[in-house]
């Protein structure tokens, strides 16, 4: 009985601090991750259950799913400014994230993204998947309540 009054009270309260709410995620990016969320679902074979845990921040590198549909979102978002050969620069793209910011979040949104993917290219790390599940890993670490995830 005490242990069913434990998870109860960590069900009501965990979704408290757990990521930016639906509702303030504006038009703009609440379409831009419900396609990035079926695009990258369907190429990766993620279950809701594993893309839910990494959006309340339970980070699992060792689930070689949530780490492609993780590449996924990053490579098809348009997230990188796209070099002349084709290949993502590493350089943030900062009209996309100025664009999509929710209102809650103006003059924050883009700033951390454009922060964060600093970070993770300025880390000299080579294999994309693990850059790009840092550069999330700091989104979440700067502002876990205003975390967004697709
Ligand atoms: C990326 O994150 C992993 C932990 O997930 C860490 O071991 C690694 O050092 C980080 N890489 C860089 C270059 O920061
Ligand atoms: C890159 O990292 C991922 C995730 O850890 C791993 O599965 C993959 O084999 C790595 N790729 C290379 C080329 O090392």
């Amino acid at each position: 009985m005490k242990m069913l009054k434990f998870l109860c009270l960590v069900i009501l309260f965990t979704p408290i601090f757990a990521s930016l709410p639906l509702k303030d995620y504006g038009p703009k990016l609440t379409e831009v991750v419900k396609h990035l969320h079926d695009e990258c679902s369907i190429l990766t074979g993620v279950t809701d259950t594993d893309i839910d845990n990494t959006r309340n921040g339970n980070f699992d590198e060792k689930n070689i799913y949530i780490m492609r549909y993780n590449a996924c979102l990053w490579l098809h978002s348009d997230a990188f400014i796209p070099s002349d050969d084709g290949v993502p620069s590493l350089h943030g793209n900062k009209n996309l994230f100025l664009d999509i910011e929710p209102p809650k979040l103006k003059g924050k949104f883009a700033k951390m993204f454009m922060r964060c993917i600093d970070e993770a290219r300025e880390s000299g790390e080579k294999n994309f998947t693990v850059l790009a599940w840092n550069a999330t890993n700091c989104l979440h670490r700067t502002d876990p309540e205003n975390f967004v995830y697709p």
